[in-house]
């Protein structure tokens, strides 16, 4: 079973679509297994964002998800990372397929509602950024036999 981290960004807080993502999450039949609010401070985003550093847009990058709180989850499911860049869409959201969160909700490529870990490595740095493995719970999703195989 795969785990990725999941971020409802600022505009997302902002704009009363948390619970939009987390729903769009939860009826695909994917399983939520942590989640919490906080404000991203300034050294955090420095370290999740940490491989875009010296890129032009990274110092706007880190004003904005400091920028106001953000709901932060951990997803889990077979190809759970892959599944929810999918249901993410292209990082600009005039390019993300019809359907997708960024294609359905967003405007701008900074303003992109959402993050998603681009693979199992990031992934699971960037849990342990954001979660003590106790804050992360096993349980059963009872509805997984009627999703999955
Ligand atoms: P994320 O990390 O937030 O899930 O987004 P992503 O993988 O689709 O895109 P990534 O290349 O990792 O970029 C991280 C975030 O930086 C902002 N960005 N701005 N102005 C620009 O050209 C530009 N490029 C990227 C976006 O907010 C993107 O989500
Ligand atoms: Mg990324």
């Amino acid at each position: 079973m795969e785990r990725t981290l999941v971020i409802a960004k600022p505009d997302a807080v902002q704009r009363g679509l948390v619970g939009e993502i987390v729903s769009r999450i939860e009826r695909r039949g994917l399983k939520l297994v942590a989640m919490k609010m906080l404000q991203i401070d300034e050294a955090l985003a420095r370290r999740h964002y940490g491989v875009h550093e010296g890129k032009p847009f990274f110092e706007s990058l880190v004003a904005f998800i400091t920028s106001a709180p953000v709901v932060v989850m951990v997803v889990e499911g077979p190809r759970a990372i892959e599944t929810v860049r999918a249901m993410m869409g292209a990082t600009d959201p005039l390019k993300a397929a019809p359907g997708t969160i960024r294609a359905d909700l967003a405007m701008d490529v900074q303003h992109n509602l959402v993050h998603g870990s681009d693979g199992p490595e990031t992934a699971a740095q960037e849990i342990a950024l954001f979660f003590r493995e106790e804050e992360i719970l096993t349980w059963t999703h009872d509805v997984a036999r009627w999703v999955l195989q």
